[in-house]
């Protein structure tokens, strides 16, 4: 069984940690009677799971407030005096930074039912954490479907060689993404990467910004500047939207590609520069080829690697879990009560199409986590409301989320025994299996 500890604040008057010891023999709790001395401690030694006895007289709701920002990452239950609960402030730390809450004086066995829900739920955001930290090591793409295993498996063939790589996928599948990673994989990796958006640079400025310039090549120059190209040597180029590149340039980057040397504008001088090239696309370039406006033999030249990236609607299995990564991302920006998605946001988000791909799925999220006034951001805050079913209360979400959540805790450290997982839980054999069949979930 995980170990449990439990950080008590509680006034120094009051026996809390008595009260809970003999109903939860099997935590480890360290009692403290003020804030300073719970952040002394959380200091030292890691808690999932904090209780705090809140203290009119001791504990200012700024500072409470404060505190419990600062340990947004531990799932807090609190006991409050009825009385105190009728201010608004108290009554904001309650919906702001708490999983629960019981009045003063708290019942014993229930308290200890809310923290080992909470401990149960903290387990599973820092195993899912840790999954994700995992996933990073190997790939800065996350995903398991098919089609992100299969382009993994391209980029590990492609960072192996030297030739260049053409990038084909919507706009924000991720095709920069995918050039870092092969950079990262190649024996580049220490050298530069110069990523340029060839569309978003004036044609007039494009050579010299690529090739760099000499002294004198125009009003202005009174120095010499080395290109983009120059500066990616011993490393790689990432030509993003290639086929913005106007014609005479594709000229010039195709000699650059043969030749592997450049001139600088305004001078004749061949510079050697060791680069290996990764362009971007989001239009087939062949249908550019077609109509005369993408040089034939620099699309051969770069396509001798073609590197597709899947749209986000054929990642389906992988969405949710970008979500989550995102949502995890972005935490500092959100309010420490915001603790996920709800069931409909989920449901919102895998019926949804992503045109715009993985980038508007992050501007989706971060604009939900910034608008959500609820514990669980909504298909409204997805900005998704389309074809959902009419709202049920979010309460019922937590509820039911919880539920899962706690179901899943306790068979997992009861080793799928329904038995004791059910006396964890304190109900019944027979609301147990009533629980499980619920959820759909089987021990
Ligand atoms: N599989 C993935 N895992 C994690 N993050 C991803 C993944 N795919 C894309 N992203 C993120 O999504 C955003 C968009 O990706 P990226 O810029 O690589 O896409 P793009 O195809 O170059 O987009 P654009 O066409 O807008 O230039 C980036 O912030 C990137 O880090
Ligand atoms: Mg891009």
């Amino acid at each position: 069984m995980a170990h449990k500890r439990l950080l008590c604040i509680t006034p120094g008057h009051m026996d809390t940690d008595a009260l809970l010891r003999d109903t939860m023999p099997e935590w480890e709790i360290c009692s403290v009677t003020s804030l300073a001395e719970a952040g002394r401690e959380l200091r030292n030694n890691q808690y999932l799971v904090g209780l705090l006895v809140h203290d009119r007289e001791q504990q200012r709701p700024s500072d409470v407030d404060a505190f419990l920002r600062r340990h947004s990452n531990m799932q807090w239950v609190g006991v409050f005096n009825h009385r105190d609960l009728e201010s608004t402030s108290c009554r904001d730390l309650v919906v702001e930074h708490l999983c629960d809450y019981h009045t003063a004086p708290a019942d014993p066995v229930r308290l200890s039912h809310t923290l080992g829900h909470a401990h149960g739920w903290a387990m599973l955001k820092r195993r899912r954490q840790q999954l994700i930290d995992h996933g990073h090591k190997d790939s800065p793409l996350i995903g398991h479907c098919d089609a992100i295993v299969r382009l993994r498996a391209q980029i590990d063939r492609v960072a192996k060689v030297a030739a260049p790589v053409l990038i084909w996928g919507e706009s924000g599948s991720g095709k920069e993404l995918t050039a870092q990673a092969i950079h990262a994989e190649s024996e580049r990796a220490s050298g530069p990467f110069v990523p340029i958006n060839c569309g978003a640079i004036s044609p007039t400025l494009i050579h010299s910004e690529l090739f760099g310039y000499e002294r004198g090549a125009f009003t202005g120059a009174t120095r010499g500047k080395a290109g983009l190209i120059e500066s990616a040597d011993g490393g790689t180029l990432f030509l993003d939207e290639i086929g913005d590149l106007p014609k005479d340039l594709q000229a010039n980057l195709l000699r650059f590609l043969q030749e592997k040397t450049i001139c600088r504008v305004g001078s004749t001088r061949q510079i050697r520069v060791d680069v290996r090239v990764i362009a971007a696309s989001h239009v087939q370039l062949q249908q550019a080829v077609n109509k005369g406006d993408f040089r034939e033999d620099l699309y051969y030249r770069l396509a001798v690697l073609p590197v597709t990236v899947p749209p986000l609607r054929e990642r389906r299995e992988d969405i949710v879990a970008l979500a989550e990564h995102f949502f995890h991302v972005y935490a500092a920006e959100k309010s420490p009560r915001l603790k996920g998605f709800s069931d409909r946001a989920v449901a919102a988000i895998l019926d949804h199409d992503w045109p715009g791909n993985v980038r508007e799925l992050i501007n989706r999220v971060r604009r939900a986590m910034v608008m959500s006034d609820g514990r669980l951001i909504t298909p409204d805050d997805l900005g998704l409301t389309r074809g959902i079913p009419a709202p049920t209360a979010a309460l019922d979400d937590t509820r039911a989320r919880s539920e899962r959540t706690a179901l899943r805790d306790c068979l997992e450290r009861s080793g799928q025994n329904v038995s004791r997982a059910a006396r964890d839980l304190g109900v019944s054999r027979t609301t147990m299996y009533r629980l499980l069949s619920k959820h759909g979930m089987r021990p």
